[in-house]
């Protein structure tokens, strides 16, 4: 019998969300994880696969009526989302998610933000943030304590998605000042810590954690290091060049995902979106992965 109380996490299925479920199991701590009917068999087998240790599936939908919602949620006092998605999802399914969790009798709710420090932005600096916000602002004045964990950039995202590092061409391209320093981490580091999150009952407000706090020189020397490449480093122009470029992007095209990995790039190198303050020294149980070691691990052999 564990003596941890039982965590929902929805967006089990996911990047993070997967690996948020992992790191509570590792903990002894019961999981009912939350997966959408029609879940693929490969996903689900790979999720069952724990389930000796404790995980419970349960089938849903964030935008299923909160009543059926609450079902999911079940027996659990702290409500994780690790959820992707659009604005039905990121807001009207993770209001629909909080007041199920509130019928439900749950305590806690830990948002699906995971990002640079949302609370920094303005409107139209980046709007899958700007979605972030509008939930919270929706579900105000919950009775859950809404505890949110936020970590920078996932180490994946900077050396995969943002596309800055072409290994073919032997370039690491970049935006603004070479030496703002950036807040990052792998996405296994951000599910430890939301794991002693979700198990530390102290924890309140907004916690921000970083494997590593580099500039772009750093992580350019830290992607050399660990793939034994060597990258020329390309400046594409200053943080309001970049600025520029998102808006001359943002009039070209009907669909801003064209141009959300730039967004988040600006909200990084320009420093508005840079954490003040660290709470990693609160778990000190949790050593993040550095850098180097990540590239080590996952750059392209030639
Ligand atoms: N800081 C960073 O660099 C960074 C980078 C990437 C992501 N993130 C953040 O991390 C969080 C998770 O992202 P991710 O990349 O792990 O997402 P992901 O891999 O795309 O997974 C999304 C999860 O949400 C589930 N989902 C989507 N719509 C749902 C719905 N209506 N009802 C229930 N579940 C639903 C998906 O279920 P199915 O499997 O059924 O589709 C999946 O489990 C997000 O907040 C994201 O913004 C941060």
């Amino acid at each position: 019998m564990s003596s941890f109380p039982k965590v929902f996490v929805a967006g089990a299925t996911g990047l993070l969300g997967g690996q948020i479920v992992q790191a509570l199991l590792d903990q002894g701590t019961p999981v009912r994880a939350l997966v959408r009917p029609g879940t693929s068999q490969e996903k689900k087998v790979s999720l069952t696969a724990r389930q000796a240790h404790g995980l419970e599936l349960v089938e849903g939908d964030l935008t299923d009526p909160a009543e059926r919602l609450a079902d999911a949620v079940g027996d659990a006092t702290t409500v994780i989302s690790a959820v992707q998605g659009g604005p039905d999802v990121i807001i009207d399914g993770q209001v629909n998610l909080v007041h199920a969790a509130e019928k439900a009798g749950a305590h806690r709710f830990v948002p699906s933000d995971f990002a640079v420090d949302v609370t920094k932005l303005d409107d139209g600096d980046n709007f899958m943030i700007d979605w972030r916000r509008q939930a919270t602002a929706a579900y105000f004045g919950t009775r859950l304590e809404v505890v949110s964990v936020l970590n920078g950039a996932f180490y994946e995202v900077m050396t995969g998605f943002m596309g800055l590092i072409d290994w073919e061409q032997g370039t690491l391209s970049h935006w603004g000042d070479p030496d703002q320093p950036l807040d990052l981490t792998s996405v296994a580091d951000t599910a430890a810590y939301t794991a002693a999150v979700a198990l530390d009952p102290a924890a309140t407000g907004t916690m921000r954690f970083a494997g590593e706090v580099i500039s772009m020189r750093q992580f350019h020397d830290a992607v050399q290091r660990g793939s034994g490449r060597t990258l020329r480093l390309h400046h594409l122009g200053t943080a309001d060049d970049l600025r520029a470029e998102i808006n001359r992007q943002a009039a070209a095209t009907q669909n801003p995902f064209d141009y959300v990995a730039l967004q988040y790039q600006w909200c990084m190198v320009s420093g508005k979106a840079k954490f003040d303050t660290l709470d990693n020294t609160r778990y000190p149980h949790i050593t993040p992965l550095p850098l180097t070691d990540f590239v080590r691990g996952t750059a392209p052999t030639r």
